[in-house]
């Protein structure tokens, strides 16, 4: 049935020892350890090496539950209710299967003629999160993209040939310098964006933050009067990456509006928000967004990667649109029949695209908005009772702001340990006694030069007793240290 690659039967076998692992996973997620050990890891990486490219077969199905069950033991486990590490998470279980109908169906948004309802459930998608964000419904649009990164790039690649339509044929060599104007606290995407776009890294002015985190607007104005070059775009970030801060959107497009810079929005974390009646007004302004970086593989538990660029005016994404002869141009896009056969695929940085967009339109379709917003609020909550927790007592621990968000930051106390290198040390050191005991996992950073330990809590099985032991175990393993070094 398969030609070369195994019989209906085989598949039949297949599916069922992949099916009976998932399903077990999902029974177990928060057993076991978060990390798994040195011992363990260097076991199954020598079983990896010893491997020399496969010319004939040596997995058998039999063997094939065990194997991926060792995989499993032998990965992040994203999905732990003490996993509060990086902006991971388990997703939505269903999806796991959705993601295997959607390889069967291997549609590529690339061209509508490749994927032909696929590319009306993409835009149909993307239609209902540019009625979320409060763009124009008339003509804003978007596509799906790999990531925040590709959303943040192709952000910045309209701010620039929009204002200079002509580089894109002639290249930038003759432009006059520009500025991007963002915080310290900007994803590294943006200025990787920079780099490839030729504008240079130091194109990005970095503009301090406040004692919250997000972007210092009266700093923001006066690098602008200081600056002697075109101001190109401002970015404003929702759900900055290291604290979960959100930049006051309003004012940032306000000031984009005045000195007619492209005003983009890094949401690839906090747009979650928008779907939350509760929190969605801490997104307040970014309506006035011209383009909008979303990442539903953040906050809204969907599996890699199911990421978005929205823009206001979706005919801008034409400039990203160049002509193959293969592909053909249908004149006025609408079929006799009136079927619409613009691509999305064409006015994107990539080429191929799966249907990242059918996880959104089942998991709403199934499930609604109000589960999505239940946990937007209760991982919020998980964080504000974290902090106070912290807080309460006299720790080692300090929190380092009261959390906008779900991302909890946590420093050294300084009046415990003066020193910051012993405080560096001291960081890592308990990050990485965490880790090796696998009973929690959190991430650790630099904010303002200090040294963080980070808590991004978004697993829905989390519960505040995970998050307590968490920081019982970072504050155990501290005032060990502390007293062995007394
Ligand atoms: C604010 C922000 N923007 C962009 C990105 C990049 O997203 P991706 O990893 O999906 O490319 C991240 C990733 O953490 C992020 O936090």
């Amino acid at each position: 049935m398969f030609g070369e690659f195994g019989t209906e039967e085989d598949l039949r076998k297949v599916a069922d020892t992949i099916y009976s692992i998932i399903t077990n996973h999902y029974a177990q997620l928060s057993q076991g350890d978060v990390f798994p050990s040195d011992e363990e890891l260097i076991r199954t990486m020598t079983e990896v090496h010893s491997t020399s490219f496969p010319d004939e077969p040596s997995l058998s199905i039999d063997n094939l539950g065990d194997w991926l069950w060792q995989i499993r033991k032998r990965s992040l486990a994203v999905w732990h209710s003490r996993y509060v590490g990086h902006m991971d998470s388990g997703i939505i279980p269903e999806l796991s299967f959705v993601d295997a109908f959607i390889s069967a169906l291997n549609q590529n948004l690339l061209a509508w003629e490749l994927s032909p309802i696929a590319t009306y459930i993409e835009k149909q998608v993307i239609k209902w999160f540019v009625g979320r964000f409060g763009l124009p419904q008339d003509t804003a649009g978007g596509t799906f993209v790999s990531g925040g990164t590709v959303a943040n790039l192709t952000g910045l690649f309209l701010a620039l040939y929009k204002r200079f339509p002509n580089a894109i044929r002639e290249g930038i060599r003759n432009l006059a310098p520009t500025a991007i104007f963002a915080t310290q606290e900007i994803h590294y995407s943006i200025v990787k964006s920079a780099s490839i776009l030729g504008l240079g890294t130091d194109s990005i002015v970095s503009i301090p933050t406040t004692d919250s985190g997000t972007i210092d607007l009266n700093e923001l104005e006066k690098a602008i009067d200081e600056s002697d070059r075109i101001p190109l775009a401002i970015i404003g970030v929702a759900g900055v990456t290291n604290s979960g801060a959100i930049d006051p959107l309003s004012e940032i497009g306000r000031i984009a509006k005045k000195e007619k810079a492209w005003f983009h929005v890094d949401a690839a974390y906090g747009g979650a928000l928008i779907l939350s009646e509760e929190h969605k007004n801490k997104l307040k302004g970014i309506e006035q967004a011209n383009s909008i970086t979303f990442d539903p593989h953040k906050w809204l538990w969907f599996p890699k990667s199911t990421a978005m660029i929205i823009v206001r005016d979706q005919a801008d994404l034409q400039l990203l649109d160049h002509q193959a002869s293969y592909m053909p141009v249908h004149p006025s896009n609408v079929s006799e029949t009136g079927i619409d056969k613009k691509s999305l695929g064409k006015q994107t940085i990539q080429g191929s695209r799966r249907f990242d967009a059918f996880r959104i339109w089942y998991a709403f379709q199934r499930f609604g908005v109000t589960p999505f917003a239940q946990g937007i609020t209760r991982t919020i909550e998980l964080a504000q009772q974290i902090s106070l927790y912290v807080s309460q007592d006299k720790r080692i621990l300090q929190l380092l702001f009261e959390p906008e968000t779900n991302i909890v930051c946590f420093k050294i106390n300084s009046s415990i340990v003066s020193s910051l290198k012993q405080r560096e040390r001291l960081t890592k050191l308990a990050h990485e006694r965490l880790e090796a005991s696998g009973k929690g996992w959190v991430s650790r950073t630099i904010i303002k030069n200090e040294p963080v330990l980070r808590m991004v809590i978004l697993n829905l099985n989390t519960r505040l007793d995970d998050l307590k032991k968490i920081v019982d175990s970072l504050e155990n393993f501290l005032s060990a240290e502390i007293e062995r070094r007394q």
